[in-house]
């Protein structure tokens, strides 16, 4: 074998091997060798792409793609062997130039031509995201059918719907578990999103200036199933927009399971008693047996934290960083991964949650069927006979007052009560409000009536059905 002075990368100009804390804070290896499976498949790709422009022989070509998929083989049945024969290796791109190195001789020296692993990385980086935003789009529909079983369940029980944490005005308990529903519905497009801005192939901006061989850069991109190449080398090495879009994509997720969260952890508290919280998704108290905590939403609604740092690490780290590759560029993996990682968990756990949780139609409904939550409702009353809305709040707010004042709820005043505050008053205005007739009366689309909600609920498992036939 050709002799080599060592075995870096990039060794050849160096008198000194590095200090021995900076080097082992400088390799990557640790964590970028969960992109070995879209590295190998680059891999792959280039070496066809060599073939192309009379760099490999055909020989040459079957020998690495032989060599590439022994040394994926081998990393799936034996885990133990990456990291062992990885142990000197810098990054997953190194580790990938020592094995085939291992298996070919200086035939597996010959495959890094023409390219650099700036923008390998960039590469790999992209596919993975791909795979990721798909992975965690489907955990988000998995959860939004669970909202989906919960609404059908309860289509019946009514709440008070709250705004300011006050009560407001009565709403079909499935019309608030479809109003998450929507919130992860726009998560799912915010994944699209960023995978879409993933899909996009920088093989062929080799460090920064483009390729001085002609490879044919559409071909390689079809081949890892990209559906475009990037457009400019110098943007491609340095670009990490992908990251960020899909960060964001998890932190929309993220606040939206703390929202949830919070809603959860509230109803379950003694003062509201809207949930039976599951024991499968709840703790106890080392000290006080009576407790039946709420631990699997507090930690979603805490584990946000974690993604949302994410986002901001890879925002910080991008900022002021100069146009092209920058080694900085390096510290994009473990926190993305990370947060990867972690949202799968929490969208899991969310949904199993939310699965199990039963709710008390009794308080609920007792809630909800507080006569001063249909004030609004009177208000139209009076609306409805020709009274400007503004008048019709105000007679109204003085229902409530003489209500207030008497001590009751003001369905139960009299008629010579309500007509002293105006005549329009008749019978029907205390004998007909109720939730029922609160939230019958709600039919526009996007209501809480029954059946815009049911609409709702066809609408959103046609968009979800749609979203699973595609590829
Ligand atoms: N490990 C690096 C990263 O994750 C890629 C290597 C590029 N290194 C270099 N010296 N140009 O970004």
């Amino acid at each position: 074998m050709t002799v080599r002075k060592d075995d870096r990368l990039w060794g050849g100009r160096f008198d000194n091997a590095p200090d021995a804390l900076f080097d082992a804070s400088q390799r990557s290896f640790a964590f970028d060798q969960r992109l070995l499976p879209y590295e190998i498949a680059v891999d792959r790709a280039w070496a066809k792409a060599l073939q192309g422009v009379g760099i490999f022989t055909e020989t040459e070509v079957r020998q690495s793609l032989a060599a590439l998929d022994k040394i994926a083989e081998r990393a799936k049945s034996e885990p133990g062997w990456i990291n062992k024969f990885g142990a000197e290796a810098e990054d997953v791109h190194h580790f990938v130039e020592k094995a085939l190195v291992e298996e070919l001789g200086p035939l597996g020296w010959k495959l890094h031509t023409g390219r650099s692993r700036n923008e390998l990385v960039a590469t790999d980086f992209r596919l993975f995201v791909i795979d990721a935003a798909a992975e965690i789009q489907h955990c988000l529909q998995a959860l939004i059918k669970a909202f989906l079983s919960q609404a059908k369940a309860n289509m019946k029980t009514p709440m008070a719907g709250m705004t300011h944490m006050q009560h407001a005005q009565p709403i079909l308990l499935s019309h608030f578990l479809m109003a998450h529903g929507q919130a992860f519905m726009r998560d799912l497009a915010r994944l699209q999103n960023a995978s879409i801005s993933a899909d996009a192939c920088p093989m062929g901006s080799g460090a920064l200036a483009g390729c001085s061989f002609a490879v044919d850069r559409d071909v390689i991109a079809r081949d890892l199933g990209f559906s475009r190449i990037t457009a400019n080398s110098l943007d491609a090495v340095g670009d990490r927009d992908f990251a960020l879009d899909y960060l964001f994509a998890l932190a929309g997720i993220a606040t939206h399971l703390s929202r949830l969260a919070e809603d959860f952890v509230l109803f379950a508290s003694q003062e509201f008693s809207y949930v039976i919280l599951p024991d499968e998704y709840s703790t106890g108290s080392s000290l006080m047996p009576q407790k039946k905590n709420p631990d699997s939403w507090e930690l979603l609604r805490g584990k946000t934290g974690r993604i949302t740092s994410s986002l901001f690490g890879l925002l910080t780290t991008l900022k002021g960083l100069p146009t092209s590759y920058q080694r900085d560029l390096q510290e994009d993996k473990e926190s993305l991964f990370a947060a990867h990682d972690q949202i799968g968990v929490m969208l899991s756990v969310a949904a199993g949650a939310l699965a199990k949780t039963k709710f008390r139609e009794d308080r609920l409904r007792a809630a909800a069927s507080n006569p001063a939550l249909f004030a609004t409702d009177a208000a139209d009353y009076l609306v409805r006979r020709g009274v400007p809305f503004r008048q019709a709040h105000d007679l109204v707010g003085q229902v409530l007052r003489e209500a207030e004042t008497q001590g009751k709820p003001w369905t139960e005043l009299s008629m010579e009560d309500v007509q002293k505050i105006s005549p329009l008053f008749e019978l029907d205005f205390l004998q007909s409000p109720s939730v029922e007739t609160a939230i019958a009366s709600k039919v526009v689309f996007g209501g809480t009536a029954e059946g815009s909600v049911r609409l709702a609920i066809t609408q959103l498992e046609l968009k979800l059905k749609q979203l699973e036939k595609l590829p």
